[in-house]
């Protein structure tokens, strides 16, 4: 397996400031590699140096063994990119949008049709083709953003943060079609700040901070760099997780990162748990699940940055 992504010292500023700070990245054909930071880290502008929309002030960039900067038509033949904006057009139909880019990209009538048929259905959007995309909710818009950068068939895809601003059950619909390209062999550079994401798509994961590589490895990796285990909390009611936040805190020393209705920490001692169970009792908060299991992602970010990643899933307009 040769590498399909290459980047050497990369730097990119943006008016005197390092956005990009030295990277080195190697990402092997076939694979997905996980590009795990908070805001601001970076994530983006790596992205837009690979795919060719800005050029690196310092360094080297291959994609398909393609310099970014002397080849980039080459390039740009061989990448799909979905960004973490919708880029279709949402005055047309969904059908029009992918026909619009298979023409746009050189097949004839019947061949553009035949593959937007053959998008819409494998990202489930066959009854809503012909409604305007601007009737669409957003999960529905997302995966069409996906058909819409997989027309050509790219070896390699961009994905920058595909699920942020998507509720649970979008964001699993489209883990699990990120999950059929990796079955196809596509490529796939996904960003995302949700270490559960990279955590279920990932084969190797780079965590990214200030423009910097911190860590990289895969997911058992870098949950072993941080050892101990982490006592997890499933409560019944969203609205008591706060309470339930301020219980556990001073039995285990430290506050508990929330997410959905799911409360995490670290803890060094399994003694901690009945007290828990006691405390969350007496405040009054059922409880659907809780136990200890190895670190979390969360716990290595926190570990390696000193500060937490960015875990509040911004709730989605699905629907909406
Ligand atoms: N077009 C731009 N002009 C000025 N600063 C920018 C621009 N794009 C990004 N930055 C800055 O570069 C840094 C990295 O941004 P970005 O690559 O978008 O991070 P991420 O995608 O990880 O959130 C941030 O500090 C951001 O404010
Ligand atoms: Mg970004």
């Amino acid at each position: 397996m040769g590498s399909a992504i290459r980047l050497q010292g990369l730097v990119r500023s943006y008016n005197g400031t390092r956005a990009v700070d030295g990277v080195d990245l190697e990402v092997l054909s076939g694979s997905i590699l996980g590009l795990l930071g908070p805001n601001g880290a970076g994530k983006t502008t790596i992205v837009r140096v690979l795919s060719t929309l800005i050029t690196p002030d310092a360094g080297t960039a291959e994609v398909g063994g393609f310099d970014v900067v002397r080849d980039a038509a080459r390039v740009r033949e061989i990448i799909g990119l979905t960004g973490q904006y919708a880029s279709v057009d949402e005055k047309l139909t969904g059908r029009e949008n992918l026909l619009l880019i298979a023409r746009l990209l050189g097949l004839g009538r019947g061949g553009a049709r035949r593959r937007a048929d053959e998008l819409l259905g494998q990202f489930h959007l066959l009854d809503a083709a012909n409604r305007p995309v601007q009737t669409y909710s957003g999960g529905m818009r997302r995966r069409l953003d996906l058909a819409a950068s997989l027309v050509g068939n790219p070896a390699i895809l961009f994905l920058d943060e595909p699920t942020t601003g998507l509720d649970p059950r979008a964001r699993r619909d489209l883990w699990s079609l990120v999950g059929e390209l990796r079955e196809q062999g596509t490529t796939v550079l996904l960003t995302t700040q949700y270490l559960d994401e990279a955590d279920a798509l990932a084969d190797r994961i780079v965590v990214l901070d200030r423009g910097r590589i911190i860590a990289e490895g895969t997911s058992a990796e870098l949950k072993e760099r941080v050892g101990g285990r982490s006592l997890f909390v499933v409560v019944a009611d969203t609205a008591r997780l706060d309470d339930a936040a301020g219980a556990i805190a001073p039995i285990v020393g430290e506050h508990p990162q929330a997410r959905d209705n799911t409360l995490s920490v670290a803890v060094t001692s399994s003694a901690v748990v009945p007290t828990v169970l006691r405390a969350l009792d007496q405040a009054g908060i059922e409880v659907v699940e809780l136990g200890l299991r190895t670190a979390s992602l969360d716990d290595v970010f926190l570990a390696l940055t000193g500060h937490a990643a960015e875990v509040t899933s911004e709730t989605a307009e699905e629907g909406a």
